[in-house]
């Protein structure tokens, strides 16, 4: 058995128009599994062509993940057309730079609403879709002997890990820590359905979203360099492996869990900035 493959699985990605999301859905494509996407804008010329190159279909949902009716609505339709779900990999989120001192009240509510709300809203969403297949399947945790009936995966942060100097992130840093909140607690409640729950936390990556963090800031990249302990900041690429882990029977035996894939950025002391 090939313990990565995921052949004819399903795989419901949000925010994965471009950057780390994007990223995911290409390794999820490339082991074989039908990729859809919710996301607010429009996809990277790079989705669609998943489907050519891997030979599975592909879908994109304008989908906005804070508002609990576009999500019902696009998991319905997801299912009419690609079947069953059996993976979900929550990616879609926002940050914004912001001391604590003067956080805005808009800044604290879409925070939350994108970055926990919507990984929330999803992942129930996706999470009722496999205990439905659990029922027809005559309740069985494990339809064939070694395998995960289903997968949730919660991108977060290292944020959530170690504190920077070169950021003032704390609604992102916060939002995060709630959705790694939830981990434990649903491993918990869909072992039953034969479904894992873990969160994924990257380091410092190099997509859109760091690009304009990089242009409010220009030393935040140069910071963020020095505290990797290869003197660079990651490529979404470097994350595939950690992802198809998460998402394959490889990672059979394994729930509840953040696994933290950062460069070593977090393990140090790093000197303090003078
Ligand atoms: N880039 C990094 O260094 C880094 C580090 C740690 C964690 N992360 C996390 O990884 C994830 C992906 O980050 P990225 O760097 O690729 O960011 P990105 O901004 O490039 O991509 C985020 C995606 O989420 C989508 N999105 C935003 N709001 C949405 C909504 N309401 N509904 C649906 N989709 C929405 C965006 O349209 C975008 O496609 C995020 O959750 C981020 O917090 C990123």
């Amino acid at each position: 058995m090939d313990s990565f493959s995921l052949k004819s699985k399903t795989a419901v990605l949000t925010g994965a128009a471009r950057g780390l999301g994007l990223a995911f859905a290409q390794v999820l494509a490339e082991a074989g599994a039908n990729i859809a996407v919710l996301d607010v804008i429009q996809p990277d010329a790079a989705l669609q062509q998943l489907e050519e190159k891997h030979h599975v279909r592909v879908r994109y949902h304008k989908t906005d993940v804070t508002s609990r009716d576009e999500v019902m609505d696009a998991i319905a339709k997801i299912e009419e057309e690609l079947g069953e779900i059996h993976i979900n990999v929550n990616a879609a989120g926002v940050v914004t730079d912001e001391p604590f001192l003067t956080t805005s009240d808009r800044n604290l509510e879409r925070t939350f609403a994108v970055n926990f709300t919507g990984s929330f809203l999803v992942a129930q969403a996706c999470a009722n879709s496999m205990v439905r297949r659990w029922e027809r399947n005559g309740k069985r945790s494990q339809p064939d002997e070694g395998t995960s009936n289903g997968c949730i995966v919660f991108i977060t942060s290292i944020a959530t890990h170690i504190a920077s100097c070169a950021q003032q992130i704390s609604c992102y840093t916060a939002s995060k820590a709630a959705v790694r909140g939830l981990v434990k607690p649903l491993a918990m409640e869909l072992s039953k359905y034969g479904i894992r729950v873990n969160s994924l936390s990257p380091g410092y990556m190099m997509t859109d979203m760091m690009r304009g963090l990089q242009t409010q800031q220009p030393q935040l990249v140069a910071q963020f360099e020095k505290e990797t302990l290869f003197g660079r900041i990651g490529f979404p690429h470097e994350l595939q492996g950690a992802l198809l882990f998460l998402c394959s029977q490889a990672s059979g035996w394994y729930t509840g869990q953040d696994l933290l894939v950062d460069g070593g950025a977090s393990l140090w002391k790093h000197p303090a900035p003078l």
